[in-house]
Parts: structure tokens; sequence; C-alpha cells
């Protein structure tokens, strides 16, 4: 089978394609023929810095043609998504099982996957700062795999006036598109009135400028691994309250969440109240062309790689 890999640190270009014998699941584990990857911000972060040799892809799609042992719940020929650790850029992949889902009939895999991954974290943001109906929303990086969906859930659950930042004014009628009622620069959010909830996934300076803008009893959520030095004080005076979420660790701690979330996103798929934007999809061994549209910030909705 081929698969994507690379063993120098940098940027797309360090990403090469190789053949490689089709792994085998381990305990727990299936093998998976891929039929979709994401391709995300911190994957295209992580090309720079985790350990040497990597092989990308932590968000998958695809068909199940082995179980290892110990496997409960799944059959070969399922059509499954979700998560797994690394090297979902392949023609085959292992994933545990219980990082997976199955696909309704009839839903492509490049759409489940991005209702499981960015829909999935878009949901469980808006879920954590318990939007209420009526409640402003901000969501950063609105264009974004994330992005996107947290502005189409926001307006499917109930939200009032919705604000989506972009980093350029080319993005905006997509963004208006997905339901938000103004897109601001998120190089310039000061003249924008106070919201109820701030759906932040950029970080740095952008998620202190957001801060900024969340109203007394407001919620900010954090989603970007992007670090951002917070001051007590703004929580303090502005009677505003942040929140960490980390997807990781919900699946660790409350796997049940996990399962209501997924289960609410399909149903909003199927009943149309959803729309997953797909920005482009590339063939395995364009990874590194895929990554790069990434990196240019022009893309609008979820970067695919369909082997
Ligand atoms: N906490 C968790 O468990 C969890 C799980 C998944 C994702 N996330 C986070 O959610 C955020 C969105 O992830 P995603 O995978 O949906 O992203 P995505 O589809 O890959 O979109 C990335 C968006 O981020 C913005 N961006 C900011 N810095 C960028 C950079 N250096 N290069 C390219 N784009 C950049 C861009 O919007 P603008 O150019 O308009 O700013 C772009 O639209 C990320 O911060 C990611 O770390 C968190």
């Amino acid at each position: 089978m081929r698969r994507i890999w690379h063993n120098e640190h940098g940027g797309p270009s360090v990403l090469q394609v190789e053949e490689a014998d089709v792994p085998s699941p381990a305990d727990g584990e299936v093998l998976v023929e891929v039929e979709a990857v994401g391709v995300t911000l911190p994957g295209l972060l992580h090309l720079r810095d985790l350990p040497l040799p990597q092989r990308p892809g932590g968000e998958l799609a695809g068909r199940i043609v082995a179980l290892g042992p110990d496997v409960a719940g799944f059959t070969v020929g399922q059509r499954v998504t979700g998560l797994t650790m690394s090297g979902a850029m392949a023609e085959y992949a292992v994933a545990p099982a219980i990082l997976l889902d199955v696909v309704p009939d009839g839903v492509d895999p490049a759409i489940a996957l991005t209702i499981v991954r960015s829909g999935l974290v878009a949901l469980a943001a808006l879920r954590t700062a318990n939007l209420a109906a009526g409640e402003s929303v901000l969501v950063t990086a609105a264009a974004g795999g994330v992005g996107h969906l947290a502005v189409q859930l926001a307006r499917a659950l109930g939200a009032g006036r919705v604000v989506g930042t972009v980093s350029d004014p080319a993005k905006a009628d997509f963004v208006r598109a997905q339901g938000a009622d103004e897109v601001v620069l998120s190089n310039d959010l000061a003249g924008t009135a106070p919201v109820d909830i701030v759906i932040e996934g950029v970080g740095g300076q952008v998620l202190n400028d957001a801060l900024d803008r969340v109203a007394p009893f407001g919620r900010l959520i954090t989603l970007s691994a992007a670090p951002a030095h917070i001051e007590s004080h703004t929580l303090l005076t502005g009677l505003r309250t942040v929140t960490g979420l980390s997807m990781g660790q919900i699946h660790r701690h409350r796997p049940d969440l996990i399962r209501a979330w997924r289960d609410d996103l399909w149903q909003l798929l199927a009943t149309n109240a959803i729309h997953p934007a797909i920005a482009a999809t590339y063939p395995l061994d364009q990874a590194a062309a895929a990554y790069d549209h990434l990196a240019s910030r022009t893309s609008l909705g979820k970067i695919v790689l369909k082997p």
C-alpha cells in the first residue's frame, strides 16, 4: 500500500509517499481501508515539531477490512469514521475501535469525517458553553473546518447574533453563507459589540482580543493548542469565564458525552440542519499540496485527502 511519511521537520514539502506493508490491527484496533482523511491545522503545525519519523493523519473515514482481538461492536465491511493516533494518510490504517463511530448509510466519507471531527469539536464547545436560545456567539477562524460548523451549529441551536472572524475579507461571503450575521477581521475586533459566547480556535493575540469582547457573565471556550497568556484581571472585572476544551481528555474522562454529541450531529445532518463544506479534496500523493492549501489561509471549510 501507499502511505505518507516524513523524516525531516519543516513545511508541507517534507512529506513523501512510500510503499509499505498493510498494518495489522492489535488488541482493540480495527484495520480500515481509508476513503477520506482530514487535513488539519494541528497536523500542519506538527510537521515542525513531532519526533521523527512521522506518519501523519489523525482523522479518517473508511471501510473495516479486519478486526483485531478483543474488538466488540464492529463487523468487517462496516463503514466507520473517527480518530487514530497517526498514520491515517495511507491506503490502509489501524484505529482504536473506541475512537470510531459507524457512518450512517449514504453519508459521503468526507462529510462523515468532517462531522465526527470538526463538527464534534464545534458542538462540544457550544454545549460546554451552555448556549441558551438567543445568546450571541463569536467564532474565530470561522471559515475553517471547525469554525464553519461552529457558525452553522450556533444558528441551528438557536443562537441570537452570530459573528465570525477571518484573517482575510475574501472569506467573508462564505462565513455569512454559513449563517453569520457579521464577519470581522480577526486583527480588528475592537469595534465588535460584546457577545455572550466566544468559540476560539486561533490562540495568541486573537484569543485576548476576543476575550475583551465577552459580555458580563459570558464564556470563552478555548480550543487552540497555540499558546495565549490570560490576565486574571480581565476575568475578574469583566465577569468572564474561560474554559479549555480538549477532545482527547473528554474521550478519556466522559466518553458518554462524545457518544451523545455524535448522535446529535448525525441527527442534525439527517435533518439538513447542518451542511459540512468541503473546501477541496486531494489524492493521497498530493498531501503536500493539501497542506499548502491550508497554510495559505484561503480555504473555505474542510480540506480532505481521498486515497
Ligand atoms: N481542543 C481540541 O480538542 C481540538 C480538536 C481539533 C481542533 N482543535 C483546534 O481547532 C482549531 C481549528 O482546527 P481545524 O483543524 O478546524 O482547522 P482548519 O480547518 O484546519 O482551519 C484552520 C483555520 O485556522 C486559521 N488559522 C490560524 N492560524 C493558521 C495557520 N498558521 N495556518 C493556517 N490556518 C490558520 C485559518 O483561519 P483564518 O486565516 O481566517 O484565521 C483557518 O481557516 C485549531 O486551533 C485546532 O488546534 C482543537
